[in-house]
């Protein structure tokens, strides 16, 4: 029902781990060969280590086996420190697992690649990460990000994603990246590496949630057989937002009337509807939460079905662009980056991108 690319693997529980959940968490296949799980835990932005661990042990226990982090998170140390003690405590297997890291926009050129990709398993306490992907299209400078201060003379403009590709295309052979794949790309810069690379990128992890459902490059990535995870999937709630693209304001995704009535239909949450019609397209959600109530909210959407009929009324509430809420302005100028990919969506390239964050 899900689709035809998910197979459905019970998680192995080892007998003495009466705590973690058997969950039948479906998994999407990849084009590189492996499975990631639909269900992932964001770890964006902990306020202080010791939250993250409890976060890591209760999603662990909740069932979940896909975690997403990033170079820039700065808390691969701290995933690496939980990971193997539940490794070495015998509760979890290194092949019962699916970690996802990222090369920064700050490593952006080939030679950077396999040395921030080791600096990542070092901290992560393992040998192979089951994606690593390239986080941003754009770049800066290194040195930038070293001393700390990023401005416009901090971009640098000679990005070329093919030779990048062809250098995390060495990190698979060798064994240190079982998949490949890039976020925040565009259909162009997707199109050019499928088209020039030799492996083809296996994931595309992109901003996706019910205000921007990212139809066309869904229906783009399922033509050519790029699995789709969405980030921000639950639309980053708990603050209003100006649409970065039509200086509307938008709403919280959880409090909408429409999402409010058929989670109480279905006796769940707004959340779990949210996450659950993101999933029933197929495509992979990562939602962050570090509270263990709603990290075991966030997995338990596996157990119902949105019908055809709901699946629509939550379909039509997309707002296509104008619900897109991240275009990375923080970074001032990038908009001039030649790889900077939401070019099209701003009416003039003179003017900034007027909201986000
Ligand atoms: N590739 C990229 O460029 C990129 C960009 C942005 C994000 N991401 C990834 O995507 C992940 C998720 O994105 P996100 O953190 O921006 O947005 P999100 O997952 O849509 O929302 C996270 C927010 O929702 C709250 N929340 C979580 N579950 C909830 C529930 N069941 N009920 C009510 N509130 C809930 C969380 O608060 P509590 O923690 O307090 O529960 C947190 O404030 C990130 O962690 C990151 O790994 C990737
Ligand atoms: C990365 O690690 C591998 C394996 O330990 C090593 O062979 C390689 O030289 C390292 N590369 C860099 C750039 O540090
Ligand atoms: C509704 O869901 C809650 C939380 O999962 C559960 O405790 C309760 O028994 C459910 N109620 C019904 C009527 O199914
Ligand atoms: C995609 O990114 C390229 C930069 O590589 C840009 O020229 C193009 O306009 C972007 N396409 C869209 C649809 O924004
Ligand atoms: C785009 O054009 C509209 C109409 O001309 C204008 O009001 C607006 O300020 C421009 N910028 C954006 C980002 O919409």
């Amino acid at each position: 029902m899900i689709g035809s690319t998910l197979t459905s693997v019970c998680c192995v529980m080892v007998a003495v781990l009466a705590a973690a959940a058997c969950l039948d968490v479906p998994k999407v296949r990849l084009s590189s060969g492996g499975d990631i799980p639909i269900v992932g835990l964001g770890t964006r932005q902990a306020n202080y280590e010791g939250e993250l661990e409890t976060a890591l042990d209760a999603a662990l226990q909740s069932g979940y086996r896909h975690i997403d982090t990033a170079t820039i998170h700065k808390n691969e140390h701290t995933i690496g420190k939980v990971l193997n003690k539940w490794f070495k405590e015998g509760k979890i297997k290194r092949e019962d697992l699916f970690v996802t890291t990222k090369l920064p926009v700050y490593g952006m050129r080939p030679a950077d690649v396999p040395v921030f990709l080791n600096q990542s398993l070092t901290k992560l306490q393992l040998d192979y990460v089951d994606l690593y992907l390239i986080h941003m299209p754009f770049a800066v400078k290194r040195e930038a990000h070293d001393n700390g201060i990023i401005t416009e003379d901090s971009i640098d403009k000679t990005t070329d994603h093919l030779a990048i590709w062809k250098a995390m295309e060495a990190e698979h052979y060798a064994g240190r990246a079982k998949a490949l794949g890039v976020s925040n790309f565009n259909e162009t810069q997707i199109e050019r590496l499928l088209k020039h690379g030799a492996i083809p990128p296996a994931n595309l992890q992109i901003e996706l949630h019910l205000y921007h459902q990212q139809r066309p490059v869904v229906d783009f990535c399922k033509k050519n057989g790029v699995s789709v995870t969405a980030y921000a999937p639950l639309g980053s709630p708990s603050y209003r937002w100006l649409s970065p693209i039509s200086g509307k304001e938008l709403p919280d995704l959880l409090e909408l009337t429409e999402v409010n009535k058929i989670a109480t239909k279905h006796n769940k949450t707004s959340a779990q509807i949210l996450l659950r019609h993101t999933v029933q397209r197929g495509i992979i959600v990562i939602p962050k939460s570090f509270k263990p109530d709603r990290i075991r909210q966030n997995i338990d959407i596996l157990d119902f079905t949105l019908d055809d009929s709901e699946m629509a009324e939550l379909d039509a509430l997309d707002k296509g662009l104008d619900g897109k809420r991240f275009v990375m302005k923080h970074i001032e100028g990038l908009w001039k980056h030649p790889e900077y990919p939401w070019t099209a969506l701003l009416n003039s390239t003179e003017e900034r991108p007027k909201s986000s964050n």
